[in-house]
């Protein structure tokens, strides 16, 4: 398996320990996904390329993870407090679509959410706090010649059963 990245390193560091089932959404060639594979967690790996998926059913074996080539907006989650939904690489409007859908379809969003959008920051943040999302934390890493800003959230009403709660450092 090639080295992860210093940013999808910094990504996986970010999943709560207590997190058994992780969404690598918009995964690509899903090195964050399979870098979770030797873990308890149950992986889902959704990409909307169908031929991303299909190398990847062939290149991983494992009977703890699930495949779907689909639009990240369609996908089915289990809407537990032990889920971890993770967006990275894709811009700050396909974030929020997928966003937007999981609202729509889950009025009690229990499960937390890594975004690391590569562009529109400041548009996912706005959207995140007129949707009563609460920021858990937000690093901003350098990875090679790029910076990159990657959020820690969650619905409000969940957010204060993580085991570690340094969300009131930025609620100050
Ligand atoms: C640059 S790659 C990101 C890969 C990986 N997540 C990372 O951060 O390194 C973006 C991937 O998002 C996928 N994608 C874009 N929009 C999507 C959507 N609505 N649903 C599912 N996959 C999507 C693309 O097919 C592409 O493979």
């Amino acid at each position: 398996m090639s080295k992860l990245s210093f940013r999808l390193k910094k990504i996986k560091n970010l999943i709560s320990s207590e997190s058994n089932i992780v969404w690598d959404l918009c995964c690509d060639h899903g090195q964050l996904g399979k870098s979770l594979l030797q873990n308890k967690q149950k992986v889902y790996f959704v990409d909307i390329v169908p031929h991303i998926i299909d190398e990847l059913k062939q290149s991983i074996v494992s009977s703890n993870c699930e495949f779907q080539a689909k639009d990240a907006t369609k996908i089915i989650i289990e809407n537990r407090i032990d889920e971890s939904i993770i967006m990275a690489g894709v811009g700050g409007w396909t974030c929020i679509k997928i966003l937007d859908s999981l609202i729509n379809n889950y009025t009690q969003l229990k499960s937390e959410f890594i975004l690391a959008p590569q562009k529109n920051l400041q548009t996912v943040k706005d959207y995140l706090l007129k949707n009563d999302f609460t920021l858990i934390s937000e690093d901003i890493i350098q990875d090679k010649k790029n910076y990159y800003n990657i959020l820690k959230v969650r619905r409000k009403a969940y957010a204060y059963n993580i085991s570690v709660p340094y969300w009131s450092v930025y609620a100050l």
